[in-house]
């Protein structure tokens, strides 16, 4: 692989998003044929073999001074274990911890001793072009903090969390006046709750239903389930949640949307219940009940292979701030949000090179 080829990211947060994104890079190492299960098998010259991780951060003394590839199977994170990954080089350093840990997790995580490292001049021996941050919800404080380490070191910064970064107009013209490029927020699983709830509601809508009330409640076994016990952090889930809807259908329908319970048998499962009652033509009654079952870990990872590497080629054509198109793809709540159909479009023509931003 030619040394330019090579993506090098740096990840704060080594959770079940973690596990899925390195599980993920070397199930498509071993299993070539398997990357054409991806949506963007390439993207420009780049395949998921070119991202390597360069550095890592984490508080939880299970994970901090561990190699990365054992880290991930720290038994906290209960993203099942798909395939043997191969060896990174790579230790978990301990991070600022701030406001990262709620009280929940607070009765499962025990902070790791010795001092926090000093991640601007980490991610900068490193050589790491893009900070990606797997934070738990509602660590505002942890989350800006490692935003305004990726300035300083002067890398990308993805936000998988749904602390407004991207979508907050002070951080984006900081990173814009960096030109460093910034993209978020909160990662959008691909078979994730948001996604379809918003293309049922979407699809009944265009034809010619008026929805009236609906819900899409899950429950869910992962740290992040747990985390989001904490009232105020379910709070400020939910809300990024009900936005994403909302600004497509307005005020005018009941709308309950987020985590309702941790259930820490259900391991990395989260089962999704939609339910959405509407009127069709004639004041037709129209009532649509469904189960979801999911994996936290891959779910999420699918859609970071993807918005890695589209980062890569921002980075390559000198993008500076919030990419539109990436962040409509690949996130909740976007700056500019979208139709899916056409977040995809969007994507793909700046990929190719069609569109600017
Ligand atoms: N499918 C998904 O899993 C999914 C989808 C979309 C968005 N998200 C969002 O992505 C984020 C991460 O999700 P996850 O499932 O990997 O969470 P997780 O709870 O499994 O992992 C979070 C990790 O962050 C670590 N951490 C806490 N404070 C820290 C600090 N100050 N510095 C460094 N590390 C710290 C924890 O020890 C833990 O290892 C969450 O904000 C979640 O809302 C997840």
């Amino acid at each position: 692989m030619v040394k330019n080829d090579v993506i090098k990211i740096a990840i704060a947060g080594i959770g079940n998003i973690a596990s899925g994104l390195l599980q993920g890079i070397n199930y498509l190492n071993i299993f070539e044929d398997k990357k054409k299960k991806l949506l963007y098998p390439k993207i420009s010259s780049y395949e998921a073999k070119n991202i390597r991780i360069v550095a890592a951060f984490d508080v939880d003394t299970d994970k901090v001074g561990k190699e990365l590839e054992k880290a991930i199977f720290a038994p906290i994170n209960s993203t099942p274990q798909f395939v043997n990954v191969e060896k990174t080089n790579v230790e978990v350093l301990k991070g600022p911890v701030k406001d990262g840990l709620s009280n929940h997790l607070l009765e499962v995580i025990v902070v790791a001793d010795g001092s926090e490292t000093n991640v601007v001049e980490s991610l900068k021996d490193s050589g790491a072009e893009i900070l990606i941050c797997a934070l738990p919800s509602g660590a505002e404080n942890a989350v800006e903090t490692y935003a305004q380490a990726a300035l300083d070191a002067e890398v990308a910064f993805i936000n998988c969390t749904p602390t407004s970064i991207a979508n907050n107009p002070v951080w984006a013209r900081k990173f814009k006046k960096a030109n460093l490029c910034l993209l978020g927020d909160d990662l959008q699983s691909l078979a994730g709750g948001t996604v379809l709830h918003k293309g049922f509601l979407d699809v009944l809508r265009e034809q010619g239903v008026i929805i009236k009330d609906t819900y899409q409640l899950d429950v869910a076994g992962g740290l992040e389930t747990l985390n989001t016990l904490d009232d105020d952090r379910k709070q400020y889930k939910r809300e990024v949640k009900e936005r994403a809807i909302k600004q497509s259908f307005g005020n005018d329908i009941n709308l309950a949307s987020g985590t309702s319970d941790y259930l820490e048998f259900l391991g990395n499962r989260r089962v999704g219940h939609f339910w959405i009652r509407g009127e069709g033509f004639m004041e037709m009654p129209v009532k649509i009940d469904i189960r979801l079952e999911t994996l936290d870990g891959p779910n999420a990872a699918g859609t970071l292979v993807d918005v890695i590497r589209a980062t890569k080629v921002a980075i390559n054509r000198a993008g500076s701030g919030p990419i539109s198109s990436i962040c409509a793809y690949g996130f909740k709540a976007p700056p500019v949000t979208t139709d899916r159909y056409t977040a995809h479009i969007w994507f793909s023509e700046y990929i190719q090179g069609i569109r600017s931003e």
